[in-house]
């Protein structure tokens, strides 16, 4: 039976020299599978069909071809195993040349986006106010003749009324855009019927039918409201004073004229030396030196009478309490501030504005 073991052999020979030239080609784990497939797969590997074959040998010869067989296995086993640690090595390295971070790259910039002029200088005034001890108050936009009028001294055929061009909804009737933000001093004296101490300031949207480059049918102000016992003239002044010295600096002069609205008495108009040419006259301040800043006064009497009647019992009694009230445009303030000349570029969110404000 020497012929058959030399068969063995050479076939032995031969598929070692197969799966040599098959390992080598072998790059990753995948590929080294497929190799250990075709040579030890259990149904068409090369080698196991071989130990299939054995049962045709004699025994002698068989035993001897067996050990043959079996060290083959063994090798080609041992040879995979290696190659396949190697293929997994590779790939954990080649995964992590992938995966290096550059810490010395430059971070990725966030878009962020930035407050808009009006809101910033709303946010600076209400901080003003806040560090004075003033609360922030909010009233409706849409609100209705008593709060907007009525109880602010205005009957119905008040002349005060034409003062300012009103949006009226047709429907429901009897609402109006509110046309100021003076009603919010209505509104929080009937919500707040406690001893009378109030310290509010009300920013919000208000509407006219105004339209031109420096009236937007929309834009924005604040109204400021203080009652207690013993307010005075002088407590007006002091406060608008440190306002405007807060909000623009203490270098501009701050002046009082006389004026008039139905809700106040008596009513000033506060101007501040003009911040762009400082008093010397400029086309801002059309050559007078001055800024005309916010409308202000003493609350009148009868807008606690008003409140007082809608409460049903006197709780601002104009005996006991005094008040001062101040409403000023943001939209002007911002202008101001920022040498803006046309109030609608306030309302057309075009970046190449609004990108040159810090964010
Ligand atoms: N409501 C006025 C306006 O819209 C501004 C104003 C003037 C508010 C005098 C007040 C005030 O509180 O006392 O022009």
């Amino acid at each position: 039976m020497a012929g058959e073991g030399d068969a063995l052999r050479d076939r032995v020979r031969a598929i070692r020299a197969e799966f040599d030239t098959a390992l080598r080609a072998a790059v990753d784990v995948s590929a080294l599978q497929s190799v250990r497939d075709r040579f030890l797969g259990r149904k068409s590997g090369s080698v196991t069909d071989l130990m299939k074959s054995l049962g045709r040998l004699s025994p002698e010869d068989r035993r001897a071809a067996g050990q043959e067989l079996n060290a083959l296995r063994d090798l080609l086993e041992a040879r995979l195993q290696e190659a396949r640690a190697g293929a997994e090595e590779r790939a954990r390295a080649e995964t992590l040349r992938h995966e290096r971070v550059d810490v010395t790259l430059p971070g990725r910039v966030p878009a962020r986006g930035r407050r808009h002029p009006l809101t910033a200088t709303r946010e600076d005034l209400e901080d003003i106010f806040v560090s004075m001890g003033y609360e922030v108050y909010d009233g409706p936009e849409v609100d209705d003749d008593y709060h907007c009028f009525e109880a602010l001294n205005m009957p119905p055929d008040h002349p005060a009324r034409d003062m300012q061009a009103t949006f009226y909804l047709k429907d429901p009737p009897g609402l109006v855009l509110r046309t100021h933000t003076s009603p919010a001093q209505i509104r929080y004296m009937l919500s707040n019927p406690h001893p009378p101490q109030v310290r509010i300031i009300c920013p919000g949207k208000v509407f006219r039918r105004d339209d031109d480059l420096t009236h937007s049918p929309m834009f924005n102000q604040v109204e400021a409201l203080v009652v207690g016992p013993g307010i005075t003239v002088g407590d007006l002044k002091g406060t608008v004073e440190a306002f405007l010295h807060s909000l623009f600096g203490p270098q501009y002069p701050v002046r009082f004229r006389p004026s008039y609205f139905p809700y106040t008495e008596p009513s000033v108009e506060v101007d501040l030396g003009c911040i762009v040419c400082g008093g010397k006259g400029c086309r801002v301040c059309k050559g007078t030196g001055w800024l005309e800043i916010m409308g202000s006064g003493m609350v009148h009497p009868a807008v606690f009478e008003a409140v007082n009647q809608r409460l049903g019992k006197v709780v601002y009694d104009p005996e006991q309490v005094t008040g001062f009230a101040f409403g000023l445009g943001i939209d002007r303030v911002a202008m101001m501030r920022h040498g803006i000349g046309d109030i609608r570029l306030l309302y057309a969110n075009d970046l190449r504005l609004l990108e040159q404000f810090p964010s």
